[in-house]
């Protein structure tokens, strides 16, 4: 039996700022974060956005009537969630109007949530063939104003549809994975921003790719030569690299200018939204996906998920007939081409702008937003959210 990925959607907000203009605002070398750490575009969250609101507009471009009432189980992946409750699945579950004959779940441990949802999906769907899993993977990363982790802020999220019969990438049985207590970056209950140590998480981020890959090796057999792309969790683009180089060196030519080729592809969307945590990962497949035309059915393509704290994981998958038919290529351009370029004073202020936290009432412009759905305002304690 076939369980792997059928859809994938993506949206980010429609607002961004230019990593050239934050540079220059900073007094920072502009190669720094365009070479540096390979960062274009870096996007900004209106306060219409949430990361429920962006992670309904993402599964909303992808689900028909019948994924909607084939879906009974809404697993949300996210280290940003509004509520330390109530699931961000339960909202977007209403806001989607998928079958109530579903389970609703929050899944977190840093950036590794989404894909512990899909290996918790895989579960469900191996017991119940005829259903779909919706997984969202949805952040807003905050490091905060004039700190070393403000180049790697972004926001966006991702949808992914599991099923039994995928069009895009059926999922191996085999994985492996890894836990260790560290800190390397995390985000206390009481703080709206991440703190982090730089260096360590970078060198942290390597140590479990390598830890991961050789088990990978050991337990499969396989070797870099099997893969015609490994995605990386992007949280900036230099980073996977950073990673696989470690492991390429006795791999032979071809292979490395395949996998550095398709690498550099994989980086592309994420170039120019920053780093969006939980889905990360699976908007660099997108992102491969969608613009490598030498891609082909049975192609393997490995995929490194790291969540900070740390887990580690390697997957792995195959492509399916025709999966370039069921991508969301033309839909996602074109979000990228609609985009607004805004300037570094105004994404300080959309930064600083903040949802009042003592139950008083606030409406928000949602006019200003193009986004299909919204978050409207708050009032009682209460997020009411519209859909356009
Ligand atoms: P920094 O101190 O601002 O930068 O920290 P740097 O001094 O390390 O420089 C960055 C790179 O730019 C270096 O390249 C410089 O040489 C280069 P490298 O040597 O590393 O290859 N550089 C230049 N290149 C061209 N022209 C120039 C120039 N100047 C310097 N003029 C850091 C950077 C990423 C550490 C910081 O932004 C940060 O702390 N970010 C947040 C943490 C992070 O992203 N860690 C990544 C691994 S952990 C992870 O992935 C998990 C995470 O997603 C969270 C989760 O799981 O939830 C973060």
């Amino acid at each position: 039996m076939k369980i792997g990925i059928d859809k994938l959607g993506f949206y980010a907000p429609h607002l961004y700022v230019d990593m050239n203009d934050l540079a220059k605002e900073r007094g920072i070398d502009p190669g720094k974060f365009t070479i540096g750490l390979g960062q274009d575009e870096m996007a900004v969250p209106p306060i219409t956005q949430d990361p429920v609101s962006l992670a309904a507009n993402a599964a909303e471009q992808i689900l028909d009537r019948e994924d909607k009432d084939a879906i009974d189980l809404v697993i949300f992946g996210t280290e940003s969630g509004v509520d330390h409750s109530k699931s961000a699945a339960v909202y977007v579950h209403q806001l989607l109007g998928l079958n109530p004959k579903a389970r609703s779940v929050e899944m977190k441990q840093a950036c590794y949530g989404a894909t512990a949802g899909i290996q918790m999906a895989k579960g469900h769907i191996a017991l119940h063939p005829d259903k779909k899993v919706l997984i969202l993977a949805s952040d807003i990363a905050r490091y905060g104003l004039n700190t070393p982790g403000e180049s790697t802020q972004g926001a966006g999220a991702v949808a992914i549809l599991v099923s039994a019969s995928p069009r895009l990438l059926e999922l191996e049985k085999e994985s492996t994975y890894y836990t260790e207590d560290i800190m390397d970056f995390w985000r206390p209950v009481y703080s709206s921003t991440a703190f982090v140590d730089g260096k360590y998480s970078n060198e942290q981020y390597i140590a479990f790719f390598q830890k991961v890959w050789k088990d990978y090796q050991e337990q499969t057999g396989r070797s870099l030569e099997d893969f015609a792309a490994i995605a990386f969790h992007l949280p900036y683009t230099k980073m996977g690299w950073k990673a696989l180089r470690t492991v390429m060196e006795d791999a032979p030519e071809e292979v490395q200018e395949r996998l550095k080729n398709n690498y550099q592809i994989s980086t592309k969307y994420n170039r120019n939204v920053g780093n969006i945590y939980t889905g990360s990962l699976y908007l660099s497949l997108i992102s491969l996906l969608e613009n490598q035309d030498d891609l082909k059915e049975g192609d393997t393509i490995g995929l490194y998920s790291y969540g900070s704290g740390a887990v580690g994981e390697f997957l792995s998958g195959t492509l399916q007939s025709d999966f370039k038919e069921h991508l969301q290529t033309a839909a996602h351009q074109a979000m990228f081409e609609n985009r607004e370029c805004i300037s570094v004073a105004e994404y300080e202020k959309v930064f600083e702008e903040e949802l009042p936290t003592d139950g008083s009432e606030k409406k928000l412009n949602i006019d200003e937003d193009p986004a299909k759905i919204c978050l409207a305002g708050v009032k009682d304690h209460i997020r009411s959210y519209a859909v356009k």
